[in-house]
């Protein structure tokens, strides 16, 4: 598997105008790869992720491309991504639990997806029983209702059911985020099994709980406000982050295992600047400790060293 995202760019169609949640993004994700997104709430990383899955209105396409596989997916054509979702590339949206259909038995739910999809539904049901094994859930669960299940079971099923075609590439939009603290971690490994026993090839893994992104992913991506901040490994990220953001973020965490999106970011001043109007260049600026004339103009995006991209003017050779 391989992912690469070059200068996509996506606004939201509103009444008032444009809504900027994803500039430029550029980055990619090798064969294996857990990726952890983080970022603020509305910094665009259900944007990032829901526009290679289903970018239908208000999203708008603007610009850039991605590649899958070296394949390119074409985003603005719903009925040609058809051939892509849940075969290559298959989510676990932000807040799927509650989405399943109410007055179904789960079993049925699911081969009336799998014949929607045109998939041999009898064929697959031993490899969905060995998934079920897999996430520890009774194959009793197909003869349930949804809300027989509780939260956490609910996830593993939408975990499996998402990955049953074996797609290269499996995003996950805080997946542990409603769960008790012990099943986020269930639920939490069970995403690294899939991808060890080779079920997904790279995942992309957005959470506000750092201490699951410590815990689970290769690297980690940090976005701000619509911009890509920085990205590298995960022990970069937590240790030696260079970007003034991450750096604060990292260090306003009282220690890791805290989420950011509780009492969070106290140690920076002010609030992410709203995406209708975003300002001039880094939008990062009024709150930057260090920021300076330059940064008026969008800092790239660049490698400042193997395997770590930060988007700063501070980091870049000509802009110190
Ligand atoms: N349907 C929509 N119409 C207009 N604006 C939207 C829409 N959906 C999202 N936005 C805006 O786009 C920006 C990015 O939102 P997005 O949901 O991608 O953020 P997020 O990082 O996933 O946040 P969270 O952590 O709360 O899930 C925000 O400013 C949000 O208000
Ligand atoms: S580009 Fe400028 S404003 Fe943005 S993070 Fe770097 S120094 Fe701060
Ligand atoms: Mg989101």
């Amino acid at each position: 598997m391989s992912l690469q995202v070059e200068n996509l760019t996506i606004v939201y169609q509103t009444l008032h105008g444009d809504v900027h949640a994803l500039e430029n993004a550029t980055f990619s994700l090798a064969d294996g790869e857990i990726m952890g997104l983080a970022g603020e709430s509305g910094c665009g990383k259900s944007t990032l992720c829901n526009s290679l899955i289903l970018l239908v209105p208000p999203m708008r396409y603007v610009g850039g491309k991605v590649l899958l596989d070296g394949e390119c997916l074409p985003l603005e054509d719903q009925k040609a991504m058809d051939a892509f979702r849940f075969r290559k590339i298959s989510s676990i949206p932000q807040y799927a639990m509650n989405a399943m259909n109410p007055t179904r038995k789960i079993g049925l739910m699911i081969r009336e997806l799998l014949q929607s999809r045109k998939v041999d539904a009898d064929a697959l049901m031993p490899e969905l029983k060995r998934r079920l094994d897999l996430v520890e859930l009774t194959q009793d669960v197909l003869d349930m209702y949804p809300f027989e299940l509780s939260g956490g079971m609910k996830q593993r099923m939408v975990m499996v059911l998402s990955t049953l075609l074996n797609p290269s590439l499996l995003i996950a939009d805080e997946v542990t985020s409603a769960l008790d603290v012990s099943t986020q971690r269930a639920v939490a490994n069970m995403l690294v099994e899939f991808r060890n026993r080779e079920i997904v090839r790279g995942l992309i893994v957005i959470s506000h709980d750092m201490s699951i992104l410590y815990q689970i992913t290769d690297s980690i991506l940090i976005m701000y406000a619509g911009q890509l901040a920085e990205k590298a490994s995960t022990d970069v990220i937590i240790k030696s982050p260079r970007h003034p953001y991450t750096r604060q973020l990292i260090s306003s965490l009282p220690k890791v295992g805290v989420k950011y999106s509780e009492g969070r970011l106290k140690g920076i001043p002010g609030t992410p600047p709203l995406l209708l109007h975003p300002p001039q260049g880094c939008r990062f600026r009024e709150r930057c400790p260090v920021a300076f004339e330059k940064c008026l103009q969008v800092p790239p995006f660049i490698e400042v060293e193997p395997g770590h991209s930060v988007a700063c003017w501070r980091e870049t050779a000509d802009g110190a």
